[in-house]
């Protein structure tokens, strides 16, 4: 199924399994694990007193007593020391063996904190890497609803200069779209007649000027352009209109088609559960939420053009007035099409993560 990244207190998540980043005695302690016993209720302690602890990297399941859960898989993290012991294969057998042992019990959701990331020191973004990389390669060949529930928004830094080259994008888009309107409304003035305040006090030969720099044209060459407009509404209208019958389901079918692409290796990539594809694969008129039709262009590669192509079959357009619209359009035209990097970023901006969620 999908991998998400949410901000929220694990012990208030509800799913299948929520893993506990436990130390090796299984008999609790500060940090998440204080609190998951905490809302779990005494249960939960004489029943990791019967386990007889867990060796680090390993993981050990039971009930989740009074948490929104079925079980607690308890997983011990490594003691991060500089990174020259083993710390990275560790943390990686924590997040393989609780997903095994979840995929064991049967279990379809499981939400993890970020293991090892506080009191033991493991630093943030590389814990988050190896939490990403993990959850992407258990979902190579398992369905499951994995979550990263990450508790401070601090914790989820991308790397600063992707952050500022992103933050620029977007201000450098908003002050295009200011101008833009501030351009349109001094035309707007214009056309009706109006003069704008800034002309008011000019001699009358240099409003002429200035209105004619506006137009610009001379007459023929307004009657040109009209001409050239109606033709061209009539091309864009004869384009829509053999386009009508293409629902967003067709256009998605045939796009995986035209890129060679599987259906699996589609929805993998573009977050996407089996269930829902199916759905859409299976409802020719199924309109999507458009963060699932961003994840679609983005699995399938889609350059910028035909992004807004795919989305318009949803009734969808990407503005430049919008901060998620606007981080989709980056990685786009930066060619960055992994899913996650795109997630991060989102989450970063406080906006919807790609895929389904
Ligand atoms: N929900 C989600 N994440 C949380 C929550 C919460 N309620 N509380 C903390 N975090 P830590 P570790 C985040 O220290 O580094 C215990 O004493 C936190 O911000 O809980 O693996 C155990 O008994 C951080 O990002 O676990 C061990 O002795 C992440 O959870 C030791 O701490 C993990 O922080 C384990 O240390």
């Amino acid at each position: 199924m999908a991998f998400n990244i949410i901000r929220a207190d694990i012990t208030k998540f509800k799913a299948d399994a929520i893993v506990n980043a436990a130390n090796s005695s299984l008999l609790g302690g500060g940090g998440v694990d204080g609190a998951i016993h905490r809302a779990a209720g005494p249960e939960l302690l004489y029943e990791c007193r019967l386990l007889g602890g867990c060796k680090t990297g390993q993981a050990k399941a039971t009930k989740g007593y009074r948490m929104d859960c079925k079980h607690i898989i308890h997983t011990v993290g490594p003691v991060w020391r500089g990174g020259g012991n083993n710390e990275e294969q560790l943390l990686r057998s924590c997040y393989r063996n609780s997903l095994e042992l979840a995929k064991k019990l049967g279990c379809e959701s499981i939400a993890f904190p970020l293991i090892s990331a506080g009191i033991y020191g493991y630093p943030k973004r590389e814990a988050i890497d190896v939490a990403q990389s993990e959850a992407k390669e258990f979902l190579k060949e398992n369905d499951m609803d994995i979550t990263l529930v990450i508790f401070d928004r601090d914790s989820f830094e991308i790397s600063s200069e992707r952050y500022a080259n992103i933050k620029q994008y977007i201000d450098d888009a908003f002050a295009a779209a200011q101008k833009a309107r501030e351009i349109g409304r001094t035309a707007e003035c214009n056309m009706c007649g109006a003069v704008p305040a800034s002309v008011v006090s000019e001699p009358e030969t240099k409003k002429k000027e200035k209105k004619s720099l506006f137009f610009g044209r001379g007459k023929k060459e307004t009657a040109d352009l009209e001409e050239y407009k109606i033709e061209c509404e009539d091309s864009c209208i004869d384009d829509i209109i053999a386009q009508r019958d293409e629902s967003f389901s067709q256009a998605l079918l045939r796009l995986i088609d035209e890129h060679g692409m599987t259906d699996v290796e589609t929805y993998k990539r573009a977050n996407i559960d089996r269930k829902l594809f199916s759905k859409i694969r299976s409802d020719a008129m199924y309109r999507p939420k458009k963060q699932t039709a961003v994840a679609f262009a983005v699995a399938l590669h889609l350059d910028l053009p035909e992004t807004e192509s795919l989305l318009a079959k949803a009734g969808f357009a990407l503005s430049d007035s919008l901060v998620f619209d606007l981080i989709v359009k980056y990685h786009i035209v930066h060619g960055i099409y992994d899913i996650f990097e795109i997630n991060e970023a989102l989450f970063r901006f406080d906006q919807t993560l790609l895929g389904q969620n």
